[in-house]
């Protein structure tokens, strides 16, 4: 038997799956996020390791025997620990746009042109080497006590191995790793004030880092070093070949395509370059607010849950509304920390319905703005695999495939990222020679939506419009 976990930003979700990959138990955990100021954003690693305690409790009782387990986790966060492995802070997040004015000296000491040399990227607030310099700058006496620096999933692979551990598809959103050549950059360390000492040794994400500490009681247990979300997600949905698009419709949004080589996306700042999870590399559109926005809007402002009712009567590409999502400013491709969310379009006949609607529409041209970037490097995208919490909407399959103007599939186990880390812990067991191998043998998905003209053009005609929103809102939208 086999376990991922998928460590996300509201939650940690645990399946157990058998060597086929059928699901046999899941289990989850949710935490919460703090704010302590607009656009900042961070979480405490202790609620991940006491929802990981539950989850795995839970898991156990279900299974003889555990094989292996590995993790898939958030991206990007700061975790820092001492000398004796304690944690010195609470975790800066991934959507955390407090570090503006670090990537501004990163790109003017080490410049756009270097920072693209030395990591195939260019400089993003939500990365985690402008965290590190923040911290430098705004926290002295924390970063003073700094020996080790790990991502999220790395810190819970620690908690349970008791190694340090690293690996490259979320090493590669880091800013300090050299992606083409998946090494850390010395040059990068330097820029950002990271000692290479506090760097775990970095590995393929099947790669075994070692066995359960015996207080898990998850006996031989192999641990895999585990992935980023977004290359567990795509694993998990078996996009492992080059041309493989996933969305991911979670807390954040994704535009995840697997390349068989490196390649740097234009300049790099619309498109990230990453390892995948199989040995070889991806690019990545990320918006920060997809199904968090709609979170957002239905149970904060609105007060239900009820999703579907929610949009009742709203005609698609007919609410006369446009939303933008930007809710905690926006990374792909517009990457900037003080864009801000929008409804645009209101009359007195606008009803709560339209506007709901006009949220998962707006979500979804912001998705697409992630596409044309793609669809401008020469990538044909004629179908993606949706996943994430909105994947189970219908309705959202619909509105991908006209505003995308893909056909839609969706996979036939939907376990987001988590099912990612279990065939990674699959492989990391010798069940299968390879994670090409694992995802052929269980990953299927099936056609669930295919672009109608008239919507689509109806669509591209609103999406013209909604390009036009954010440039002339831009600078205006944050208010202090
Ligand atoms: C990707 C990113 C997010 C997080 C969400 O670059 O920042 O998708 O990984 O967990």
């Amino acid at each position: 038997m086999y376990i991922g976990l998928d460590l996300g930003t509201s939650s940690l979700k645990g399946i157990l799956t058998d060597r086929q990959g059928n699901l046999i138990a899941s289990a989850s955990r949710e935490y919460p996020v703090e704010y302590p100021h607009p656009g900042w954003s961070q979480q405490d690693p202790a609620h991940w390791v006491r929802a990981m305690e539950e989850v795995l409790g839970e898991l156990r009782s279900k299974a003889d025997k555990i094989d292996a387990l590995s993790v898939a986790g958030q991206m990007h966060g700061l975790v820092a620990l001492d000398g004796e492995g304690r944690v010195i802070r609470p975790c800066i997040l991934w959507n955390d746009g407090r570090t503006a004015p670090q990537v501004a000296e990163l790109n003017e000491t080490v410049t756009k042109e270097g920072i693209a040399k030395y990591t195939g990227n260019a400089a993003f607030a939500g990365f985690t080497a402008p965290k590190v310099m923040w911290l430098r700058e705004n926290e002295p006496e924390s970063y003073a006590r700094i020996r080790k620096i790990m991502l999220p999933k790395d810190y819970l692979v620690y908690v349970l191995t008791g190694r340090y551990s690293a690996e490259y598809s979320d090493g590669a959103g880091t800013l300090l790793m050299d992606v083409e050549h998946r090494c850390w950059s010395e040059e990068m360390c330097r820029a950002a004030g990271v000692d290479m000492s506090w760097l775990p040794e970095l590995r393929e994400s099947w790669e075994t880092v070692g066995t359960a500490l015996p207080q898990w009681g998850l006996g031989s247990c192999l641990v895999a070093a585990g992935a980023g979300d977004n290359a567990g997600a795509a694993v998990g949905t078996g996009a492992v070949n080059g041309g493989d698009c996933t969305v991911s419709l979670g807390t954040s949004g994704t535009v995840f395509i697997s390349t068989d080589k490196f390649a740097q996306a234009g300049d790099g700042s619309a498109l990230h370059s990453f390892c995948h999870a199989e040995g070889r590399w991806h690019y990545l559109g990320c918006i920060l607010s997809a199904a968090s926005a709609n979170k957002w809007w239905l149970e904060d402002i609105l007060g239900t849950k009820d999703y579907d009712g929610a949009v009742k009567g709203a005609e698609p590409g007919r609410t006369g509304v446009f939303f933008l999502p930007y809710l905690m400013g926006e990374r792909s491709p517009h990457n900037d920390t003080s864009a801000r969310g929008a409804f645009i379009g209101m009359t007195p006949a606008t009803t709560r319905q339209e506007m709901s609607l006009a949220v998962l529409e707006g979500v979804t041209f912001a998705l697409r703005d992630c596409l044309e970037v793609a669809r401008g490097l020469g990538v044909r995208l004629d179908s993606v695999t949706l996943c994430g919490g909105g994947a189970r909407s219908r309705l959202w399959r619909r509105l991908c495939a006209d505003i995308f103007r893909t056909r839609v599939r969706v996979p036939l186990v939907e376990q987001g990222p988590g099912y990612g880390a279990a065939i990674l812990a699959m492989v990391t067991a010798g069940e299968y020679p390879t994670v090409e191998a694992a995802c052929a043998a269980i990953c299927r998905s099936e056609l669930v939506a295919e672009p109608d003209e008239a919507m689509a053009a109806r669509y591209d005609a609103l999406y013209a419009r909604f390009r036009q929103l954010y440039p002339a809102l831009k600078g205006i939208m944050s208010v202090d």
